[in-house]
């Protein structure tokens, strides 16, 4: 049932989409030079512990403003060696997020340590350090906040709190490639920090993970730890003529090839046009969406530059007669990819059977979570793709929001 008539039908109703091809929440964007460069490494003699990861890790470290920089095989692997290096083992507990991807907390789980959840703040839905605060124990070794949706964290009153209690934070910035805060770029803050090369990031190396550090012994942890525990690599080995090497701890296979790393170091040098293409995108969305009744553009804190990996719009439901389930298969009929991040990680079936959850511990980040609706949010985007989604949006939304109260009473 409509409230609000519409000269438009809606797709979902079989009416005319709003565009004729789906338009994905995310892409990657793949040009001619980079794929010369994984062709050059093809021709080459390394495919993998090659020159291109050395060269990849020191300008991303450059990048980022970061000591070193440490390429692993995923985001998830980055994360594993992260919890590793710093030193969580079971009876620790960790504290984080539920508003992110399970990779976050699991990296904990595969430590034998506890992922504690702290709840978000109800504007930026990052991790809320009063929160953090109030989760702390004597158990707790890390901290690791996310940055959601391309948004910083918090991070000077949660690195001050690791300070005064001894803790390491990890900061998990798959989303925040190139954003900034308090004019420092993401990268060089914390302890370590995380990034994902996921198709979907900003810089994409098939797949692919970063970790950077300051701090030496880190970074030499993280080198043996995604090479197996071996103390040194096969270039060295072949460029020092032994055949001698040792494993000196228990570590994985988690190496980044040189394929890979050819990839990222060519796409490192868009990364400042894919940046400003999602700002631009960001804008656009948020003007418009500012005019639209009944939904919520994405607040930006005045000290940080977001890195816009993701747009989460937020749906005041009170206004709406559907759920978002309802609004956001309108917007896929309309041929508008969109996504909803995130399901808050403690209740997925795999928390709530080992800790018990049952929904009711984060109410922050499990109400925001029902308002939620990424829309489509990639470099590659055309201005009338751009326009296509607020066009669809404002559909969607008119045919279902009920009339202002406040309108209504002045009729009467
Ligand atoms: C916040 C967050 N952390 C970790 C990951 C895991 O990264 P990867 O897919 O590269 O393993 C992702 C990937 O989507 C992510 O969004």
């Amino acid at each position: 049932m409509r409230v609000t008539s519409t000269t438009q039908a809606l797709a979902v109703d079989g009416g005319c989409p709003v565009r004729k091809t789906m338009l994905p929440y995310g892409h990657q964007s793949i040009d001619e030079n980079d794929i010369q460069a994984v062709v050059d490494v093809l021709r080459s003699d390394w495919l993998t512990t090659g020159p291109k990861v050395d060269e990849f890790e020191e300008a991303f470290a450059a990048y980022v403003g970061a000591k070193y920089a440490v390429a692993f095989s995923s985001g998830t692997a980055a994360l594993h060696g992260a919890a590793f290096s710093a030193g969580l083992k079971g009876g620790d507990e960790a504290i984080t997020t539920p508003m992110t991807f399970a990779a976050t907390a699991n990296c904990v789980l595969y430590q034998g340590a506890r992922p504690v959840f702290a709840d978000v703040c109800a504007d930026t839905l990052n991790l809320d350090p009063e929160q953090v605060a109030a989760r702390l124990t004597s158990r707790t070794r890390a901290v690791l906040p996310v940055d959601y949706a391309g948004h910083p964290a918090d991070l000077d009153p949660i690195l001050e709190l690791a300070e005064r209690r001894g803790l390491i934070v990890i900061e998990d910035a798959s989303h925040a490639l190139g954003a900034e805060y308090k004019g420092r770029p993401i990268g060089s803050l914390a302890h370590m920090t995380v990034f994902s090369f996921h198709p979907v990031k900003h810089l994409t190396t098939g797949e692919g993970g970063m970790v950077t550090t300051d701090r030496a012994d880190f970074a030499e942890t993280l080198r043996k730890f995604r090479n197996h525990g071996i103390s040194s690599e096969a270039r060295q080995r072949q460029q020092s003529g032994s055949w001698r090497y040792d494993m000196v701890m228990l570590g994985f296979n988690y190496r980044l090839t040189d394929v890979a790393c050819a990839l990222g170091l060519s796409q490192l040098k868009r990364l400042d046009a894919n940046l400003t293409r999602r700002r631009e995108i960001a804008a656009r969305y948020s003007a418009a969406f500012r005019e639209m009744p009944a939904v919520l553009a994405p607040s930006v804190g005045p000290d940080v530059k977001p890195a816009w990996h993701l747009y989460p719009l937020r749906l005041d439901l009170a206004r709406f007669q559907v759920h978002r389930t309802d609004i956001f298969r309108a917007l896929r009929a309309e041929n508008i990819g969109v996504n909803v991040h995130y399901i808050p990680v403690h209740l997925h079936a795999y928390y709530r059977d080992a800790f018990g959850y049952h929904g009711g511990e984060y109410p922050v980040a499990e109400g925001a979570y029902d308002r939620l609706i990424s829309l489509p949010m990639f470099q590659g985007m055309r201005d009338d793709d751009v326009e296509d989604v607020i066009h669809a949006v404002a559909k969607v939304t008119a045919s279902w929001v009920k009339p202002d109260p406040a309108a209504v009473m002045k009729e009467n």
